[in-house]
């Protein structure tokens, strides 16, 4: 039998935080609660600051930094998942080093990527910040003998994905003009480097055919937030709560058309008056 003091039980029951600029995260937060029904988890959608992928990499600490310190302050989370790879590539060592709790980060496939890829050629979607992160740079030293990596920055994808674009004209031809030149560089695996682009991987696979390996990260990182939680004991599962920092009328909109069901977004109140 394990006795467990009443600190450790009190955490085993808290929930689990989750954020993003925006939606993106929500592919993260589907994965973790297909395998953890029984977690709770409160999910903040930044979407007043989306995209972070053209701001400075400062700006996307700061606002790391501050749902970071709400979500442990007011709501006493046991686990940070930050589901956004830019937001881990600016703030995920800073967040480690002031947190007391496991903060789990994303970052682009690209280990699994180059182990499947039978023509050694790979292309990376992501945004502009991720890919010119020092964190995405020694991902790259590491791996990059292994295989030919093409980095495609994808500028616009994640603004049209947060209007709801995601079958429009615009759309399409902005992924095929981001797409296709990798296709004829002879990529046989693309790896989704950015949370958001799994909500565009039917128009990706129509583009590109069904031969292509299509990777995206976030049921490895469920997997690797199972391990380090402390699992919640009970058999019930748990509603998750839903935040953001936006319209909280449109984000709700746009959840439930993404995921199919209804989702209802309640505003982020911040620890802090925001700037
Ligand atoms: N989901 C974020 C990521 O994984 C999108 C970044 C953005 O807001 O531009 O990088």
């Amino acid at each position: 039998m394990i006795f467990l003091s009443s600190d450790s039980l009190s955490r085993v029951n808290n929930a689990i935080g989750i954020f993003d600029s925006g939606l993106g995260g929500l592919t993260v937060w589907r994965e973790l609660q297909a395998v953890m029904p029984y977690e709770r988890f409160i999910y903040v959608a930044d979407s007043k600051y989306a995209p972070y992928g053209n701001k400075d990499s400062e700006t996307v600490l700061q606002r790391a930094l501050s749902i970071a310190e709400t979500l442990t302050q007011t709501h006493q989370i046991k686990a940070l998942v930050v589901a956004c790879n830019t937001a881990t590539a600016a703030a995920v060592f800073q967040l480690r080093e002031i947190l007391d709790i496991p903060v789990i980060g994303m970052e682009p496939a690209l280990k699994p990527a180059v182990e499947q890829s039978k023509s050694g050629i790979v292309g990376i979607l992501a945004t502009e910040n991720t890919l010119q992160s020092d964190k995405f740079s020694n991902l790259l030293d590491a791996h990059q003998h292994k295989a030919r990596v093409l980095t495609q920055p994808c500028t616009g994808l994640v603004e049209v994905i947060e209007q709801g674009k995601l079958y429009a004209e615009k759309t399409k031809s902005l992924l095929a003009s981001y797409v296709l030149p990798l296709v004829d560089e002879g990529v046989d695996t693309l790896v989704l480097g950015c949370t958001h682009y799994p909500w565009l991987e039917p128009v990706i696979r129509e583009l590109v055919g069904d031969d292509m390996t299509i990777i995206s990260t976030g049921k490895a990182v469920a997997k690797q937030v199972q391990k380090h939680i402390q699992a919640h004991v009970s058999n019930e599962k748990k509603q998750a709560v839903f935040y953001t920092t936006g319209h909280v009328g449109q984000v709700s909109a746009l959840a439930s058309s993404l995921l199919q069901t209804n989702i209802v977004f309640q505003p982020f109140l911040s620890q802090h008056s925001e700037p």
